[in-house]
C-alpha cells in the first residue's frame, strides 16, 4: 500500500511539473548561463536495468531517482556518488579505456546549486549528446532528445529548486537502422555529452531565435541588413533594438502577434562608416547588440553575400575557388571529440598550414566552436547532417528526425558568415524513396534559411572507359553539385591522367571527397600501398586530373588528419584508424602536404 501511494504521488509530481522541450535557444553563450561541465558520477548499464523492470517495462523506481538507503535494512543496488566520473563536455570512449569500444547505455549523474529567481525562467542546455539523452531534474522527467550532433534544451523552471539539484540522464549510442546517422558509418561512435552543458536563465518573454544577414542588392554605396528576430511567445508590441555600433546604425522595431519582426537597415555611404564585407583575406566581424526589456544579446556577426552564377560561387559578387579539406570533430592524439575553442584552433590551423579557405565538417554539425573560430580564422565552412549511406528512406520517423536535426543545425549556425554551404547528405543509393526524402530535406533548408547554398555529396554513377558521369536526380534541388571520388585508391590506380568526366549541370561542382590513405613515417616504391610516397603520388594523379574539371569551384580532400573508424582494423597500419589523413593524428605532415599545398597556392 504504502509502495503504491508513493508511485502515485511520483506520477502525480510528474504530471504537475512537466518540463518541456523549447526550440534551441541561439547563441546561447551570449546569455546568463551556469556551466555544468566538469566531473559527472556515470554508471554503465549494460542491460538498461535502471530504466526497465525485470518485464522490460520502464520502473518508477529507476536510476533517476538517485535513491539513496534510508534505513538499515533499504535494498538500493546502485549509488551514484560512489560511482567514478568524467568529464563532461567528453565521450565516454576515451575516458575510461574498458569504454573504447563501448556501445549502449550509461547513466550520468551531476549536482549543481541553484538560487531560483524572480521572474526568470531556467532553461536546461546541451550542446550534443551522442544518441538517445532521456533527462531528469530532481527525479523528474524533463524530457528525451535523438540525435548525437545538435543543441536541445528543456524549460526545468518548474523543477529546479533553492540549492542542491541533480541532474541525471540516461544515454545510449546504440546504433538503429531508423538512426540518423544509420547502423554503418565511418567514424567512432564516440557516446556521451560530448558538448558543453549549461543553465539558462531567461526572462518568461525572451529572444529566441534571430537572422542578421547582408541583402545582396547594393544600393549605390549603401548596403542593406535586414534582421528578424522571434520570441518565445506570440507576444505583440515587444520593442527590440539593434546597433551596431561600429556601422553607427540603431534602429528599433516592433513584434507582431507571432511575436516576429523583421526590418531592413540602411548602412552609411560614407567611406568611414563604409561596411567591410566577410572573406577570407578579412574576416571582419561586427560586434552586435539586441536589446528588448532590458535585456541585451551581443553577437559578433560578419556580414557577406554567397551565390551560385552558372558554374561559379561568388562571394561579395567575386567568384571564388574553394580550397578546402574535410575533418572529423575529433581531438588529435586520440583524444575523442573535439569540443572548444583550442581543439578547434588546433585543427584550423593545420588546414590554414595548408593553405585552405574552406572546410567541409563531415559528416555532422560540429560544435560551435569549432564554426566560430573558423569564422575567425576567415575559413569559410560546409557544414552537414549525418544522413549518410543507407538510410531508412520510408520512415516517417527518420525523415522527422533528419528534418529536426537539419533544422536544428540551421538554427545554431545562421548568423555565421562562414557557413555558406549547409549538406544533407551523403553517398546515398540512388532510390525513389531516397530522392523524396532528400528533396523535402533540401526544400525544408531553404524555409529554414534562403541566403546559404544547398548541396549534399554526391557519388560518380557510371565509370566505362575511363569516362566518368554524375547522374543524379537531386541535381534540381541543389545549388552547388558535390561528389566524392576515389580514384587512385578504391579504384583505378594510377589511370588519373585517362579519366575524363560528365558532370551534365550548369551548376558549381565542388569534388568533396577524394584521396587515399597512407601510415606516417611509412615510406617505399610509389606504387606501394600505404607508404606516404602512394598517397603523395595519388594526388600529384588526382589534382591534374581535378584541373579538367569544367566549372570546378572547389575541392575538399578527404581528410585533414587520421581518424578512429571502426571499419579499419588492418593490423599495424590502420590498427582502427582510418589511415587517409594528410596529417597524422598527432599532426605529422605526410608527402601530400606539399603537393596538395602547391597546388592550393596555384588556385
Ligand atoms: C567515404 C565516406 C567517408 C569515408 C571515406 C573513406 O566516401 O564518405 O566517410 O571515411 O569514404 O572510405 O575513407
Amino acid at each position: 500500500m504504502k509502495k503504491l501511494s508513493c508511485l502515485f504521488a511520483f506520477l502525480l509530481l510528474a504530471l504537475i511539473s512537466k518540463a518541456q522541450e523549447v526550440p534551441q535557444l541561439a547563441n546561447v553563450m551570449a546569455r546568463q548561463t551556469i556551466s555544468l561541465n566538469g566531473d559527472w558520477n556515470y554508471i554503465v548499464d549494460i542491460q538498461e536495468h535502471g530504466y526497465y523492470d525485470y518485464r522490460m517495462k520502464p520502473s518508477s523506481w529507476g536510476f533517476f531517482r538517485n535513491a539513496k538507503p534510508r534505513k538499515p535494512e533499504d535494498l538500493i543496488e546502485y549509488d551514484f556518488d560512489k560511482s567514478p566520473t568524467m568529464k563532461v563536455p567528453g565521450d565516454w570512449n576515451t575516458q575510461d579505456e574498458k569504454l573504447l569500444y563501448y556501445e549502449g547505455a550509461i547513466w550520468m549523474k551531476r549536482d549543481f546549486e541553484y538560487l531560483k529567481k524572480d521572474n526568470k525562467r531556467a532553461i536546461l542546455y546541451f550542446g550534443a549528446v551522442n544518441y538517445d539523452a532521456r533527462v531528469w531534474v530532481n527525479g523528474q522527467f524533463a524530457g528525451r532528445h535523438l540525435g548525437g550532433f545538435t543543441p536541445f534544451n528543456f524549460d526545468v523552471t518548474d523543477m529546479v529548486k533553492d540549492g542542491k539539484n541533480t541532474v541525471i540522464l540516461l544515454i545510449n549510442n546504440k546504433r538503429h537502422a531508423e538512426a540518423v546517422p544509420t547502423q554503418i558509418f565511418d567514424w567512432w561512435n564516440y557516446g556521451g555529452i560530448t558538448r558543453d552543458v549549461m543553465l539558462v536563465d531567461v526572462d518568461p518573454i525572451y529572444i529566441e531565435n534571430y537572422i542578421c544577414h547582408l541583402l545582396p542588392q547594393p544600393i549605390g554605396k549603401k548596403r542593406q541588413i535586414e534582421f528578424s528576430v522571434k520570441l518565445n511567445k506570440a507576444e505583440a508590441g515587444k520593442e527590440i533594438t539593434l546597433t551596431i555600433p561600429e556601422l553607427k546604425l540603431k534602429q528599433t522595431v516592433t513584434t507582431n502577434d507571432e511575436g516576429k519582426a523583421t526590418m531592413i537597415l540602411t548602412t552609411s555611404s560614407s567611406k568611414k562608416n563604409a561596411i567591410q564585407l566577410w572573406s577570407p583575406e578579412n574576416p571582419k566581424l561586427y560586434h552586435v547588440n539586441i536589446c528588448m526589456d532590458g535585456q541585451t544579446l551581443t553577437d559578433e556577426i560578419g556580414f557577406r553575400t554567397i551565390e551560385a552564377k552558372g558554374k561559379q560561387i561568388l562571394l561579395n559578387g567575386n567568384p571564388i575557388f574553394l580550397k578546402g579539406i574535410c575533418l572529423h570533430e575529433e581531438k588529435p592524439n586520440g583524444g575523442g571529440r573535439a569540443n572548444n575553442t583550442e581543439d578547434a584552433r588546433t585543427l584550423l590551423s593545420w588546414a590554414k598550414e595548408l593553405g585552405c579557405n574552406f572546410v567541409r565538417l563531415a559528416h555532422y554539425p560540429h560544435n560551435e566552436y569549432m564554426i566560430r573560430e573558423a569564422e575567425r580564422l576567415g575559413i569559410m565552412v560546409w557544414s552537414e547532417i549525418p544522413v549518410y549511406w543507407t538510410i531508412a528512406w520510408e520512415s516517417e520517423e527518420t525523415y522527422k528526425n533528419a528534418e529536426r536535426q537539419l533544422t536544428d543545425m540551421i538554427a545554431r549556425d545562421k548568423n555565421r558568415a562562414n557557413v555558406i554551404i549547409w549538406s544533407i547528405a551523403n553517398e546515398t543509393p540512388h532510390s525513389p524513396q531516397r530522392d523524396i526524402f532528400l528533396g523535402k530535406l533540401a526544400q525544408h533548408a531553404r524555409t529554414q534559411d534562403s541566403t546559404r547554398l544547398i548541396s549534399m555529396a554526391m557519388e560518380v554513377t557510371g565509370a566505362s572507359n575511363y569516362k566518368n558521369r554524375l547522374q543524379d536526380n537531386m541535381h534540381k534541388f541543389v545549388d552547388v553539385v558535390s561528389f566524392n571520388q576515389y580514384v587512385g585508391w578504391y579504384r583505378d590506380v594510377n589511370d588519373a591522367s585517362k579519366m575524363t568526366w560528365e558532370i551534365p549541370y550548369d551548376k558549381p561542382v565542388i569534388v568533396s571527397e577524394f584521396g587515399g590513405g597512407a601510415k606516417y613515417g611509412l615510406h617505399g616504391p610509389k606504387n606501394q600501398r600505404w607508404t606516404e610516397e602512394f598517397q603523395e603520388n595519388l594526388y600529384i594523379e588526382n589534382l591534374s586530373m581535378l584541373d579538367k574539371i569544367e566549372g570546378l569551384s572547389g575541392t575538399t580532400p578527404w581528410i585533414l588528419k587520421d581518424f578512429r573508424s571502426p571499419r579499419r582494423v588492418l593490423p599495424g597500419v590502420q590498427d582502427f584508424y582510418n589511415m587517409k589523413g594528410i596529417f597524422s593524428d598527432k599532426g605529422e605532415k605526410k608527402k601530400a602536404f606539399w603537393i596538395i599545398k602547391k597546388w592550393y597556392e596555384s588556385k
